[in-house]
């Protein structure tokens, strides 16, 4: 049997499990492939950090390892756009197999890869890239490729998940729960890419492209982060039997007409305590996907760490390699829907109003004008306190996006709301 030359791209928290599980389950993993894998370099930046893997195969000339004949599967977890997209796209225009864990690469660069991938005849797989060890990508890919997947929701960034739920849990605020969360190591140094979006919204744009077999990037997605989400935000939520979540949110939308178009968004949301995603907490990822004939799924599982993440990116190398052994491929770029996304303005959300304003006659009414003058419909209102204190709770039915924000805009300057204390838009729930 003809050993599946590998060559890693990386050994930190991810690349150090992958040599493990390679390790450990060397016998298995032959049995399971038809063939042995043979891990033949390890392209690090401090080899010198590197004493828990042969010192043979390390080496910090990436590029090289990536040109090198023997080398028939490259396995990148360095992560990041570059070098790694010089190098991925090196590999793959060589008709070296790819294995990747890099959401923020296949996020901006996916379509630049698959192309490589599509003229060269190697495979590009990336489980692991979206909600780590959960096996989700490749059911979207492949499972439900006889189906038409019409939402994909989920929480897939566990640093947020992980600060969002303990400040439900304790009523704190953002600040402080984050400080708890770098410092219990749940929240990195810089946690800019979690706590903004970013993260999130890359992975929407890969599930996107799945989902609805179109190429969704970065840039098509609309982000907002949790760093405005205040402990007044929480209560507000709490006080309506919900919570608050970051969700990434792909949706296929079909306009009165019949044109398709995808929305794909992140941002924090109020859900319903009773939602499948509600009691996803702390660190874990959840993802909800309904389809026309397969009705409503939710994965659940690990989304993130080196072991978990690792699972799945040596799940793909096994794809690859069976692949190779039965002289095949895995599946190409589904792209052919082409369809476009829609901006975030035309979307249809609903939104949960919460406004401090004076208890006299007429203020209800001033507030409702502004809901009807943009063509909002309020589906509930609820009224606590009395006098100096009356606060106002208003969730509306599903207008765009672009409408409820004029309106909370303008409501913000009625003489009569003294402030408003949380906006927020409301999911999983009509
Ligand atoms: P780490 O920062 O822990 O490891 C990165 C590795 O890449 C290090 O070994 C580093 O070398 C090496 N490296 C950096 N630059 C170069 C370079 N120019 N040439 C060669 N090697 C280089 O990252 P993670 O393991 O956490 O993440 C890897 C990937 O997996 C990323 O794409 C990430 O988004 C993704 N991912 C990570 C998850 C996680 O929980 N950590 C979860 C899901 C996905 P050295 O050690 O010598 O500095
Ligand atoms: N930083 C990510 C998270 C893990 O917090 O979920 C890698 O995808």
């Amino acid at each position: 049997m003809k050993p599946i030359r590998v060559a890693l791209l990386g050994c930190g928290t991810v690349g150090t499990e992958v040599v493990r599980l390679l390790t450990d389950q060397a016998e298995d993993l032959t049995q399971r492939i038809g063939a042995p894998v043979e891990l033949v370099g390890i392209a690090v930046r401090r080899p010198n950090k590197h004493r828990e893997v042969p010192e043979h195969l390390l080496t910090t000339d990436a590029e090289a390892l990536v040109k090198s004949d023997d080398v028939d599967v490259v396995v990148e977890v360095i992560g990041g756009i570059d070098p790694t997209r010089g190098l991925l796209l090196e590999a793959l225009r060589g008709g070296k197999s790819v294995v990747t864990a890099n959401k923020a690469l296949l996020a901006e660069h996916g379509p630049d890869l698959f192309e490589a991938a599509d003229a060269s005849g190697a495979d590009l797989y990336f489980e692991a890239a979206v909600a780590g060890a959960i096996p989700l990508l490749r059911p979207l890919r492949e499972s439900l490729a006889g189906d038409r997947i019409t939402r994909v929701m989920g929480i897939v960034n566990g640093t947020t998940n992980f600060i969002l739920s303990a400040m439900d849990a304790t009523g704190a605020g953002y600040g402080e729960t984050l400080e708890e969360a770098s410092r219990l190591g749940y929240a990195e140094a810089d946690p800019t890419a979690d706590v903004d979006g970013f993260d999130a919204a890359s992975k929407a744009a890969i599930l996107a492209s799945l989902a609805f077999h179109t190429r969704v990037t970065a840039s098509d997605v609309y982000r907002e982060g949790i760093r405005s989400v205040s402990a007044a935000d929480i209560a507000a939520a709490k006080g309506l039997g919900r919570t608050v979540k970051l969700l990434a949110i792909c949706e296929r939308v079909v306009s009165p007409s019949g044109q398709e178009s995808v929305a794909v968004r992140v941002h924090p949301a109020m859900i319903p305590r009773t939602h499948p995603l509600a009691s996803v907490n702390g660190a874990f990822n959840a993802v909800f996907v309904e389809a026309d004939a397969a009705g409503e799924m939710m994965f659940y599982g690990q989304g993130a760490g080196g072991a978990p993440t690792a699972s799945a990116v040596v799940g793909d190398l096994v794809a690859v390699a069976r692949n190779m052994v039965a002289s095949g491929h895995g599946p190409r770029e589904s792209a052919y829907a082409a369809l476009t996304a829609q901006p975030m303005g035309n979307t249809p959300t609903r939104y949960h109003i919460s406004l401090d304003v004076a208890d006299k006659p007429g203020v209800l009414s001033q507030v409702a004008a502004v809901f009807a003058e943009h063509d909002v419909s309020i589906a509930a209102v609820r009224q606590e306190g009395r006098i100096e204190d009356a606060s106002l709770v208003i969730v509306t039915h599903a207008a765009t996006d672009a409408a409820l924000r004029s309106t909370v805009d303008k409501i913000g300057g009625l003489p009569v709301v003294r402030d408003v204390v949380s906006v927020m838009r409301v999911e999983g729930e009509e």
